[in-house]
């Protein structure tokens, strides 16, 4: 094949987890191609849960079908992704995951390892759900994995203060330990869940628990009337927190706009270029309405 003809080809990225077949990234990323005319394809890469690091490498040696660039990586190897890179941002460093990996040759300075989940949270919440984080007051749910990736580019929108609540308080104080120095003049604390607080404006739940089907484990006080509650889980697993949330006077939102966004970051960490976002969240919504029903 000539240098031509194979440079030709569509550049490749995938979303890289276990389980991956129902990832809503690869129509993402296919309406952000399409939108931008970018050349690109996107797919799933299947990886085994004791082989994340194996299949990845084996995935971008394959050149056949075009240069791999990049991937974003999902559950459960976000952790194992960030350890691997040469190179990390420091909204990676901070969060001690990664959800998106750029594939950089060697003398370029190797694979870069970030971050996008915060920030697509924080877009998603202002430029989506329309509400402003400046001087706003906040509570994380959850130290885990998910709430890693949020707190940075929360702080970073300058609220006048952050709860990060959890049920291992321990896990709480570490976050808020590690972030202590990006709070600036916004108060940070970290708290037990059944003593989070009260009347905060944006209420966002990073746990694991609506997946379980548990109760949402913080009281209804910590809802402003007319608060923001956001899950970051979208379909049937966000709807017991959204439920709550509405009962008590709050507005409910699941966690596709952040996903969306994030997808945009990364994107934008590819190819340098942003693609619009409110057209594919809205044309994503409709597909998951459409299967649902
Ligand atoms: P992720 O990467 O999705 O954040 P994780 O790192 O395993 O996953 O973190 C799960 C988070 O959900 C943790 O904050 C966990 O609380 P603990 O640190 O106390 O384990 C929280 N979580 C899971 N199930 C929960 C439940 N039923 N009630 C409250 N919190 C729960």
């Amino acid at each position: 094949m000539s240098a031509s003809s194979h440079e030709a080809r569509p550049d490749r990225y995938a979303v890289a987890g276990n389980p991956v077949e129902h990832s809503q990234s690869p129509f993402i990323h296919a309406e952000f191609a399409r939108q931008t005319g970018q050349p690109l394809e996107y797919g799933r890469l299947l990886c085994p849960l004791d082989g994340f690091e194996a299949t990845l490498r084996a995935f971008v040696a394959d050149r056949s079908a075009g240069v791999v660039r990049g991937c974003n990586v999902t559950v459960p190897f976000k952790l194992e992704a960030f350890a691997l890179a040469a190179r990390r941002t420091s909204r990676a460093e901070r969060a001690q995951a990664a959800n998106t990996l750029r594939f950089d040759e060697a003398e370029q300075g190797g694979w870069l390892a970030d971050n996008t989940d915060g920030v697509g949270l924080v877009r998603d919440i202002e430029r989506h759900a329309g509400v402003a984080l400046a001087g706003r007051r906040v509570l994380l749910i959850g130290a885990g994995g998910a709430a890693a990736g949020a707190l940075g580019p929360l702080l970073e929108a300058r609220p006048a203060g952050v709860v990060v609540a959890n049920r291992t308080l321990s896990k709480a104080r570490e976050l808020v330990v590690r972030h202590a120095d990006l709070a600036g003049a916004a108060t940070l604390e970290a708290r037990a869940p059944h003593d989070a607080g009260e009347g905060f404006d944006v209420v966002i739940n990073a746990t694991a628990s609506s997946l379980q089907g548990a109760q949402v484990p913080v009281d209804a006080s910590v809802l402003a009337p007319g608060a923001l509650a956001l899950d970051m889980m979208y379909g049937p697993a966000a709807q017991g927190f959204i439920a709550w949330a509405e009962a008590h006077g709050a507005r409910g939102r699941d966690g596709l706009g952040m996903l969306v966004e994030q997808a945009a970051e990364a994107f934008f960490v590819w190819r340098g270029v942003r693609p619009e976002t409110a057209p594919v969240l809205a044309a994503l919504r409709e597909r998951l309405t459409a299967k649902a029903r």
